[in-house]
């Protein structure tokens, strides 16, 4: 595997399509288990998991509903913290095992301010299913349930992560050099 350049930055090679895929087979062996007569939904945070959620939902072997939302953060007007909308989330979450999916949990912020709304609107359970964990960098009370890789703090690209908009389109994931 060579280095690739995407915009003005240069990454070397750091998880293989093949590593990467086998993970993720693992996760759906456990999924399958875990999830069997329960009927989850995956909720698939856009746009960076697109790859992941397709290539772990193929694996899905048991019964379950697959939903891809956005998170967009907006300044509240009389708290004085971020808040987080999603959009495209058209399911009834009242009863319902989820299963979210991102790509990275980096500081966790996202998660953070996103978990309290999923939880008002009373699912059975919430997981948290990430492909890579930047565990070092957690700075909000996350807790991830399952990571196919713990990886340190350092930016990647790839497998549907992008740096500006751009390097999403790999079937590796590349650190920056
Ligand atoms: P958090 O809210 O700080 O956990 O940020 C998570 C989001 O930041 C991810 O969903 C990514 O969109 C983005 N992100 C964090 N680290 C990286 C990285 O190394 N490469 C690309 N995107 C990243
Ligand atoms: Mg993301």
């Amino acid at each position: 595997m060579s280095n690739i350049k995407v915009l003005d930055k240069e990454f070397e090679p750091y998880l293989s399509e093949q590593t990467i895929q086998s993970k993720i087979s693992e996760l759906a062996i456990e999924l399958n288990k875990e999830y069997a007569g329960k009927r989850p939904i995956f909720l698939s945070i856009l746009n960076g998991s697109f790859l992941f959620t397709a290539d772990l939902f193929k694996q899905i072997t048991i019964e379950a509903e697959v939903c891809f939302i956005k998170l967009a953060s907006y300044k509240g007007t009389t708290s004085s913290g971020n808040v987080i909308t999603s959009i495209g989330l058209d399911v009834n979450l009242s009863g319902r095992d989820i299963i979210i999916l991102e790509d990275i949990i980096d500081t966790g912020k996202t998660l953070h301010h996103f978990l309290p709304q999923l939880a008002s609107s009373q699912p059975s359970s919430i997981k948290i299913a990430v492909l890579l964990n930047k565990t070092e960098a957690l700075a909000y009370p996350v807790k991830v349930d399952y990571a196919c890789f713990d990886i340190p703090n350092k930016f990647v690209v790839g497998y549907g992560l992008d740096y500006d908009g751009y390097g999403r389109n790999t079937k590796a994931i590349y650190q920056l050099k």
